[in-house]
């Protein structure tokens, strides 16, 4: 990763976890890589503040990265309800709707996200957009049930048109596996789409577990850019 870029997300989580986290809370840890940069500061700030905090994973990576760095683990079964949630994302509009899932945490994802009073994005410049896909051009994840995927993408491609790609694995030969043993497919379309009508007609698609889009679900987003400005939108 370029280290302008690396700058930008470390700058956007810090503040965003400066503005956000507070002792006594309940948190959600996102995915990817912007996130790492969150949890190193809350580390930092647990250690120099004594901060309690529960922290409620979106994935087995923000799980391992939890216990890693000897923060207290909780889960929603126990903590159904949280403050706050931080996580990446891989594109945001105007309106602050995300498209989410680039690293295969989607559906883990939207459901702690749902469950923060706050949901709080952080990212590097790139990922800030006019409209979803105007810059991110590997698609819109869909957490499938594996048996479904060949009628799932070929629903996707009869009524929406563009390609469903069943997302491979890089060094394995077969599909990736997301942490529920799903499958993803990656929806490659074309222009501004109507996203709210897209949602629901992929949740009526049997065998669709969960879409990466986020809409009006963010509050606020923390934009890094490469000189370690961060760019507040909510
Ligand atoms: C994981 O499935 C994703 O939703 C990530 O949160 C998203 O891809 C952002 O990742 P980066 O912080 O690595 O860009």
């Amino acid at each position: 990763m370029e280290e302008g870029i690396k700058v930008g997300k470390k700058a956007a989580a810090i503040r965003a976890v400066d503005d956000h986290v507070k002792d006594n809370q309940v948190i959600g840890i996102g995915s990817g890589s912007t996130i790492i940069y969150a949890i190193d500061r809350i580390v930092e700030r647990v250690k120099k503040e004594n901060l309690k905090l529960i922290c409620v994973p979106t994935s087995f990576q923000a799980e391992q990265a939890i216990l890693e760095n000897g923060l207290s683990l909780g889960q929603l079964s126990m903590y159904p309800k949280l403050d706050v949630a931080i996580d990446g994302a891989d594109e945001v509009d105007a309106s602050l709707n995300c498209i989410k899932g680039g690293g295969g945490c989607l559906t883990q994802e939207k459901i702690v996200d749902y469950c923060a009073r706050d949901f709080i994005v952080v990212a590097d410049e790139r990922k800030d957009s006019e409209f979803l896909g105007e810059k991110w051009k590997r698609g819109l994840p869909i957490e499938v049930i594996p048996m479904s995927y060949k009628p799932v993408q070929l629903k996707i491609q009869n009524t929406l048109g563009g390609t469903a790609n069943l997302r491979m694995a890089a060094k394995k030969a077969g599909p990736v596996v997301t942490d529920n043993s799903n499958f993803i497919i990656d929806w490659i379309f074309d222009g501004e789409q109507d996203w709210q009508k897209v949602d629901t007609f992929l949740h009526s698609i049997p065998g669709v577990l969960e879409t990466g889009l986020f809409l009006q679900t963010a509050k606020m987003v923390y934009f890094g850019t490469v000189e370690g400005k961060v760019v507040v939108r909510h």
